[in-house]
């Protein structure tokens, strides 16, 4: 099968040496495209900048903003039976961005940065690709993770959620506790390894996809 993966952060550029992005380490999305290239499937993996070694035998293409993610994800789902989207996209980019180092202004202790929304990559596969393998998101929820998870399911128009709670903050660890969200239930997976979640993870959805396409 052909697996289009998302991973890392984005980074949204506030001028030419500043911007805006989170904690994301990418550690999900590199065990998950690892783990598929292993088992043999061919593997898109589009990723923001992290610090980790390319898995090998992945088909690497590597981004910084959420419109540049989103640019080759419009490229490439085309070609992908299943696509995981496990990057922490940043939410909003700056409206304007400066072509010159901002200044700092002497006279004021408040500055305001103007941002604009950017693009769901995650809920356009389906609302404007109209994608028709597995599709799969990740949710990184702080409280009432389940009912977040079950309300973005629906929202993005996923087949699967896979939620995750990081109230005690899982950035950057080898460690990862995931529930697996369908529309019809719910599934823990429990704690373990990123490496051993990546495999449950392939194993799950390669599965799912056999049985949507006979279906
Ligand atoms: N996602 C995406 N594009 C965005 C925002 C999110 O593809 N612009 C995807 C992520 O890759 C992930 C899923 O949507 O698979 C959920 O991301 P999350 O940040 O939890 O969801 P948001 O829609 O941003 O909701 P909120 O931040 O309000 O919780």
């Amino acid at each position: 099968m052909t697996i289009l993966i998302t991973a890392g952060p984005t980074r949204e550029p506030i001028d030419p040496v500043r911007y805006l992005s989170n904690y994301s380490s990418g550690k999900m999305g590199y065990a998950i495209a690892e783990a598929a290239a292993r088992d043999h499937h061919r593997v898109i993996l589009i990723s923001g900048p992290t610090s980790l070694e390319i898995p090998s035998g992945v088909d690497y293409l590597p981004v910084e903003t959420a419109d540049e993610m989103a640019e080759a994800v419009s490229v490439w789902l085309g070609v992908a039976d299943i696509a995981i989207m496990t990057a922490a996209v940043a939410d909003y980019r700056v409206k304007d961005i400066s072509l010159q180092k901002r200044k700092k202004d002497p006279d004021r202790d408040e500055m305001t940065l103007e941002l604009i929304k950017n693009r769901d990559i995650l809920a356009e596969a389906r609302s404007v690709h109209q994608f028709p393998g597995l599709l799969v998101g990740f949710a990184a929820e702080t409280e009432s993770l389940i009912e977040n998870a079950q309300a973005k399911l629906a929202r993005k128009g996923c087949d699967l959620l896979m939620a995750n709670d990081v109230s005690n903050s899982v950035f950057g660890s080898d460690q990862n506790t995931l529930v697996a969200v369908f529309p019809d239930r719910i599934e823990s997976l429990g704690s373990h390894s990123k490496a051993y979640l990546g495999e449950r993870i392939i194993d799950l959805c390669v599965r799912l996809q056999k049985e949507n396409s006979i279906k």
